[in-house]
């Protein structure tokens, strides 16, 4: 009898997958010059800023979707409009919608994975993870970051948020757990600079002025011509990307339309279905 007939489900095959690891760079388009840009993102975080409707939420998409179709890789999301990450809930170990209680519990559940993750570094003498420890990269991506820090809950638990998350982008980076986070505009209420500065890539979208591009990038970027104020409104997707320690670059996001992210998400839940395949060859045979 064919393993068809026997098992419609097809739960007996290995799964074929894209064999891609977060320890390999990230790809987020293409740069002024028509080149491909790749982004290391495991190890820096990511910050994407802009006014609406500039092309945060597309990037986000598109680092969740690389994500998906990652080897032992993990999402965990936060996305206040449910919209904007929603295609990827049924693969995420969490996602959060407009709960700020559940943020807080879920971001201190991170914070303790990479504590942890730090005792097994010091006890293996080690400084930071790499793609052949066998630990999962946990990538956590937040859109709309000022929804769980200045808008939902109360002033105290808004601060136990940023407090949080703070601590989880200074931790994550060197163990595997990257977070990748997009806002209008961080200023200092929002994210302050010494949040902001704790993000390895930023991304500067399409602003209304010089001074909100400086608070993306950093002050001073907008006066030598690196100017997100500058892009047109109708180049959504385009921005400026800064790495720390470079000199910021004009990067379009890759775009993945609606129909786009559902199909890599339907194909990257089937990839990770549970198989019993491992224990069904000798039967096959
Ligand atoms: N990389 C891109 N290339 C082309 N169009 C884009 C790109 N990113 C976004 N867009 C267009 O811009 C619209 C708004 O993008 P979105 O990511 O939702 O912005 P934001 O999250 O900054 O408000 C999208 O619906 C899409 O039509
Ligand atoms: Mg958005």
């Amino acid at each position: 009898m064919s393993s068809i007939a026997r098992d419609p489900l097809g739960t007996d095959r290995v799964p074929v997958g894209p064999g891609l690891s977060m320890f390999d760079p990230m790809f987020v388009g293409i740069d002024e010059f028509g080149e491909a840009v790749f982004l290391d993102v495991v190890y820096r975080n990511l910050l994407a800023a802009g006014e609406p409707g500039g092309g945060k939420s597309g990037l986000l998409n598109l680092a969740a979707g690389t994500a998906a179709l990652c080897d032992n890789t993990r999402l965990v999301l936060f996305d206040a409009k449910w919209v904007e990450l929603g295609p990827w809930r049924h693969i995420a170990d969490e996602f959060v919608g407009r709960d700020l209680d559940h943020a807080i519990s879920v971001l201190r559940r991170l914070v303790t994975v990479a504590d942890n993750r730090y005792q097994w570094l010091l006890a293996h003498e080690r400084r930071k993870v790499n793609r052949y420890d066998d630990l999962s990269v946990i990538v956590t991506i937040i859109d709309e970051l000022a929804m769980y820090s200045t808008v939902l809950g109360t002033k105290p638990q808004q601060e136990e948020f940023e407090s949080l998350l703070r601590g989880l982008v200074s931790l994550g980076r060197a163990c595997g757990m990257p977070v990748i986070a997009a806002t209008q505009r961080p200023s200092w209420d929002i994210i302050p600079a010494s949040l902001r500065d704790l993000f390895g890539f930023r991304a500067a979208f399409r602003c209304t002025s010089l001074n909100s591009s400086n608070i993306i990038l950093g002050q001073g970027w907008a006066e030598q011509g690196y100017n997100a104020a500058d892009i047109s409104p109708t180049n959504q997707g385009a921005a400026y990307l800064l790495a720390e320690g470079g000199l910021p670059r004009r990067v379009k996001a890759a775009y993945l339309s609606d129909a786009d992210i559902y199909a890599i998400a339907d194909y990257a839940a089937w990839l990770r279905r549970p198989t019993t395949a491992a224990f069904d060859w000798g039967m096959a045979a």
